[in-house]
């Protein structure tokens, strides 16, 4: 299959590239497009040979649920059954926004595969021009999880996304970097109060000054767990291919175990804020500024793929603080890590 990237720009003739993907679409395939989060890569929600296509394209699990996305807030009223107070206000605080709103979902509407088998669906209305254009001409509900092939971080580029489905999907509409960079806070309001299942731009902070306490589960606690209420939680994720170890945010600690690493062999390949650029690394991606946790989720998934580009056999990325966005930061870290820290 030939995949076409378009761009999607208000200078350009976009008309066009809209009409292709509604089409697509309409007809039962899949396309990508940019969310404030990440690339998504979508199919209309209510067709089930169109969103097992997701699936395929992805390499994805199929116990796996998918997130809605809608252009309106009006929709969610289709697809739930009863929606909690909690999530009235959340998503007039919050949407269009990077918040995914766990609710319970009426029967028979969506396509199974969607929910996997779960009775509640992840809905959410993305704050991108683009993709909300594409809802709205489309008028129908996409479910899209992130565009990469199942394991890898998620796609930030148009390029990404042709990296992982060059020949697997048909179109890509490319409207440049994300803002973000990391993925919405998925939030399950069927339990009191509240859990976080997926911590994301939207944080706890912010969540509790709109609906009071919430909880966010400990990395302990969510091992206690042997059903992860996320599924997607459980597999690998946001990995490139050399291992990833994460180490203190200290530059002493990080320049030792540079050069013995070296020592025993290693190319290594180091994310950290720009004041660690002269430790002896093979190659440095910044993450911007000490402590400006925004730059480090909008290059975390770029700094991971571009390690693929280089002959790293390790991967030292620094860690952050887990207040505000700094929680989801390191969530994803600790994943593309397989929880390993660096130790001499
Ligand atoms: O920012 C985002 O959320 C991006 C963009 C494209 O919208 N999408 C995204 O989707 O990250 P995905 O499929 O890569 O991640 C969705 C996460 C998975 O961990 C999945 O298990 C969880 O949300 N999820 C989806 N529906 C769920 C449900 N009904 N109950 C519990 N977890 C659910
Ligand atoms: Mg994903």
């Amino acid at each position: 299959m030939e995949t076409k990237r378009m761009l999607v720009d208000n200078n350009l003739n976009s008309e066009k590239s809209y009409t292709q993907a509604v089409d697509l679409l309409n007809n039962g395939e899949v396309v990508a497009f940019p969310t404030e989060t990440v690339y998504g890569l979508g199919a209309i929600a209510t067709n089930e040979r169109g969103v097992k296509k997701i699936f395929e394209a992805k390499g994805r699990p199929s116990d796996n649920p998918l997130i809605v996305h809608i252009g309106t807030i009006e929709e969610v009223a289709n697809y739930i059954e009863e929606i909690p107070e909690n999530a009235v206000k959340l998503m007039d605080a919050f949407w269009p926004g990077p918040l995914t709103v766990i609710m319970r979902a009426k029967k028979g509407l969506l396509a199974p595969s969607v929910t996997a088998g779960l009775q509640t669906v992840g809905i959410r209305m993305p704050d991108h021009p683009v993709a909300l254009q594409l809802l709205r001409k489309l008028k129908k509900p996409v479910a899209a999880p992130s565009a990469n092939r199942s394991g890898k971080p998620s796609p930030t580029k148009a390029v990404h996304v042709e990296e992982d489905m060059l020949g697997r999907i048909p179109l890509i509409l490319d409207g440049g970097a994300t803002g973000i960079g990391i993925e919405s806070t998925v939030l399950d309001v069927t339990v009191n109060p509240p859990v976080i299942l997926r911590p994301g731009g939207v944080t706890k902070e912010m969540l509790e000054e709109v609906i009071g306490e919430v909880i966010q589960p400990t990395k302990s606690q969510q091992a206690l767990e042997s059903t992860p209420k996320a599924p997607g939680m459980k597999y690998t994720h946001y990995a490139p291919n050399a291992p990833v170890q994460l180490i203190d945010s200290n530059q002493a600690v990080v320049r030792d175990a540079i050069s013995k690493l070296k020592n025993e062999g290693e190319k290594i390949a180091l994310l950290a804020p720009i004041s660690f650029e002269n430790l002896g690394a093979d190659y440095f991606f910044p993450y911007g500024d000490e402590g400006d946790k925004e730059m480090m989720s909008i290059k975390l998934y770029d700094d991971l793929r571009a390690c693929d580009k280089t002959d790293a056999t390790m991967i030292l990325a620094t860690a952050t603080s887990t207040d505000g966005v700094g929680a989801a930061i390191m969530n994803r870290l600790e994943k593309a890590a397989g929880g390993r820290w660096y130790n001499e």
